[in-house]
């Protein structure tokens, strides 16, 4: 907590407003965005591009955080989206995203969500497998339309992340395979399909990623793909997209590049790449969706009851937990935690951070040093702003978090908090 900062009471500071104010007013869990987090990640995610003098697109991975207002933001930035679902298409067209700028991504898109893209007239449906070919066809013969795909492979790198986060190796659910032949096989499927425009590939090696390396040698692989591809079947491709997965500080032990670090290193090597195998350059899309948002926002608990065994305080819970971050449970995720009132005071006890779910894995923090505390002291958890929200649940019935943007010492409520009704809305019953 040595770098937060502190307004003159000594209180933490998320977007210059009080966060013990914030959630004085707004309650708590409270999801709160430092709005200039999120447009500092956007600028250096667009300048490294711009610098190199390259076709790009910034494709923002909505899934992270897919909130209305978000899109909204984005959009204003001129960056694109992808979406994974109907769910998401739906609110980014909600949000203003003009569908040009969308990308459909998904290993299982149904019927009726392929139907919707083609009836928005989308710009991009990332293409996953072989029915989903057909599915497309189907679909654009029909309605006498067509549509612009790019082609999804797995090109067997192995990322150095958490085996749930881990895509690009061969025995991924995404994507066509290069090495057995099938992501040549959709190539030419694409390739002969006139209601199909094929506008290049993609790939997304993983998530949470530190290292530029994986990256380079994604693009390697695809650029020796796409050199492949042009000399045996004159294919030459308009787009290179490159996924996302670019890290993000949780805790002390991460230490992420800035994006136009990343952003650079593959560009440049793009070019040497195109320029070794006589390509044309292709635009280069990128879709970071964790890096975009993640350590923008900080989440804030009111502290409740505690457990002491042996005079040694083992569980210190606080008012949310599983249901808005279950990344702790699901991924081993480790986060950091401080006082909201005091972030900078000295740590005198280790506790463990447990929510209120009734589940033994509803842990938010592993070891965490606090100062002493006692019930009704805030808790800020930073970098909780990417996979918070968006896999948030209502089990045991505890309703969803507030959001809120921050900026100039002003905040704004952008998601109001879930109410018991909300949460009874799709309810029936059995008697009519
Ligand atoms: N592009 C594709 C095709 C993806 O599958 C993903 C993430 C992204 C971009 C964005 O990745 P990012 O830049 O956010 O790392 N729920 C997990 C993360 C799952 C990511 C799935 N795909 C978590 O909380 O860590």
């Amino acid at each position: 907590a040595d770098s937060v900062e502190v307004n003159e009471q000594g209180h933490l500071l998320i977007g210059g407003v009080d966060a013990v104010k914030l959630a004085e007013k707004y309650g708590t869990p409270l999801i709160a965005y430092d709005v200039r987090k999120i447009k500092k990640q956007i600028r250096g995610f667009k300048q490294a591009f711009e610098d190199a003098g390259v076709k790009y697109m910034v494709s923002y991975a909505s899934k992270a955080f897919s909130a209305l207002a978000m899109y909204q933001l984005i959009n204003k930035y001129g960056l694109g989206c992808d979406i994974v679902s109907g769910g998401e298409l739906y609110a980014a067209l909600k949000g203003g995203m003009p569908p040009e700028r969308i990308e459909f991504h998904g290993n299982n898109k149904l019927q009726d969500e392929l139907e919707m893209a083609v009836d928005e007239k989308i710009g991009t449906i990332v293409v996953d497998n072989f029915r989903e070919i057909k599915l497309l066809d189907h679909i654009l013969r029909r309605k006498h339309a067509n549509i612009g795909v790019v082609l999804r492979v797995t090109p067997g790198i192995e990322a150095e992340t958490h085996q749930y986060i881990m895509t690009g190796q061969s025995n991924s659910k995404f994507g066509f395979d290069i090495r057995s032949g099938q992501a040549e096989e959709a190539l030419q499927q694409l390739m002969k399909n006139p209601r199909m425009n094929l506008m290049g590939i993609h790939c997304h090696i993983g998530s949470q990623i530190f290292a530029v390396n994986g990256f380079l040698m994604a693009a390697e692989k695809l650029v020796e793909v796409l050199a492949d591809w042009k000399k045996r079947f004159g294919y030459e491709a308009d787009v290179l997209n490159l996924g996302g997965g670019f890290g993000i500080r949780y805790n002390d032990f991460d230490q992420p590049l800035p994006a136009e670090e990343f952003v650079s290193a593959i560009v440049e090597r793009v070019k040497e790449l195109v320029a070794k195998y006589e390509l044309k350059m292709p635009e280069i899309i990128i879709e970071p969706g964790r890096a975009m948002v993640g350590e923008a926002a900080t989440t804030l608990y009111t502290i409740g009851s505690r457990k002491d065994v042996d005079g040694v305080c083992h569980f210190l819970a606080v008012d949310g937990g599983m249901g808005d971050n279950i990344r702790p449970a699901l991924y081993d995720a480790h986060y950091e935690a401080y006082l909201a009132d005091r972030p900078n005071a000295l740590r005198e006890q280790m506790v463990t951070v447990v929510g209120k779910y009734c589940e033994s894995g509803d842990v938010l923090v592993h070891d965490c040093a606090l100062p002493n505390t006692k019930p009704g002291d805030i808790l800020a958890m930073p970098s909780t702003g990417a996979y918070g929200y968006t896999m948030a649940s209502n089990y045991n019935r505890n309703p969803r978090p507030a959001v809120v943007f921050c900026e100039d010492g002003k905040s704004r409520l952008v998601v109001r908090r879930e109410t018991y009704a909300d949460m009874m809305a799709c309810e029936l019953g059995l008697e009519d």
